[in-house]
């Protein structure tokens, strides 16, 4: 494949899980938006054959020959698999020089808002285009296989949405997806108040397969539960019955927590949001920390941004945006 260009630049969003999490893992359905924060990923060639990693202020650099043992050798650092994703993707176009690669995140990472997917998606989609290419299909899969970097059973759905922005309805089947685009409303928007904790996604995803391991049971009637919450959420959606759809966040709230992925923290955050005119609150991703998102009616907006006064927040739109050439 020729090289059309020695520097490139693009980005991806970040997103909120509305409906779902954890038991998309499990090919139950979820809903997810892709929202207005994106990572950006800029590369530019070297003359040698080092990849220069600048990411949230850590510099690494390491001889690309020396990438595929880390692979071997398992990862002792947070920052390889994204060497391993670099690697990966210049291999698919046999390519083999130097980068640097310079990431920045509109959000913190391990916030619960699909940053490792978004960063994966960007470097991707920054290095295909260095070819000419933008082939969705393929940088989901180069995605797909980073997150499985990360965490040992990703749904998939974080990258699906990364790439495709909107708003959709994700379910994995085997090792095929599903993915319907829904229509939704453009004025609509999400505060998502950070917890402050951070939390590394596959641990969580671990606990929750050990739960499933001792009490498949239980798990299922979850599991069902959660369908059941997110087929009316489609319906509500559909309907702009944005009282119901807040009802049924608050509901999967209450099923993520009797999962045992909430915290303290997010359960105090989601009363605080009810008690202050929030229609709905639930954690959003993995849990155990990361952030909440909340839906609220228009006259609720400015009572609300005043009681998480003290928190870090953002008020977002769902963005149409999925990866993008910058
Ligand atoms: O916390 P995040 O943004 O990494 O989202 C994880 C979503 C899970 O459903 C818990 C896992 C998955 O692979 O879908």
């Amino acid at each position: 494949m020729k090289l059309l260009k020695v520097y490139s630049r693009a980005s991806a969003p970040t997103k909120i899980i509305l409906f779902g999490e954890h038991f998309v893992v499990y090919e139950k359905p979820a809903i997810l938006a892709a929202i207005e924060k994106r990572i950006y990923s800029s590369i530019n060639i070297r003359n040698d054959n080092n990849i220069n990693l600048n990411i949230n202020n850590i510099h690494e650099e390491i001889d690309i020959d020396n990438i595929s043992l880390l692979k071997d050798q398992g990862f002792t650092n947070l920052t390889h698999p994204l060497f391993i994703v670099i690697y990966d993707t210049l291999m698919r176009f046999n390519a083999r020089f130097g980068l640097n690669v310079k990431i920045d995140s509109e959000v913190p990472f391990g916030s619960g808002l699909g940053t490792s997917a978004a960063v994966s998606a960007s470097l991707i989609t920054t290095i295909f285009n260095l070819f000419g290419m933008f082939d969705k299909e393929e940088i989901f899969s180069l995605t797909l296989n980073a997150e499985k970097l990360i965490h040992n059973n990703p749904s998939g759905a974080d990258p699906a949405i990364s790439i495709s922005g909107g708003l959709i309805i994700f379910r994995k089947y085997n090792d095929n997806k599903m993915i319907i685009p829904l229509e939704y409303d453009k004025e609509l928007e999400f505060m998502i108040v950070y917890s402050g904790e951070e939390r590394i996604t596959g641990k969580i995803v671990d606990n929750v397969r050990s739960m499933k391991d001792k009490n498949p049971q239980l798990f299922e009637i979850f599991a069902n539960k959660s369908e059941e919450i997110t087929q009316d959420a489609i319906q509500a959606l559909k309907n702009k019955d944005y009282s119901l759809v807040g009802k049924l966040m608050t509901k999967n709230h209450e099923l993520l927590n009797r999962l045992g992925v909430s915290s303290q923290t997010l359960n105090r955050l989601v009363e605080h949001a009810l008690n202050n005119g929030a229609l709905g609150a639930k954690l959003t991703g993995a849990g155990g920390g990361g952030s909440i998102i909340v839906l609220f009616n228009a006259d609720d907006r400015n009572r609300l941004l005043e009681a998480f006064k003290g928190n870090k927040i953002f008020v977002t739109k769902i963005s149409n945006n999925g990866i993008r050439i910058e």
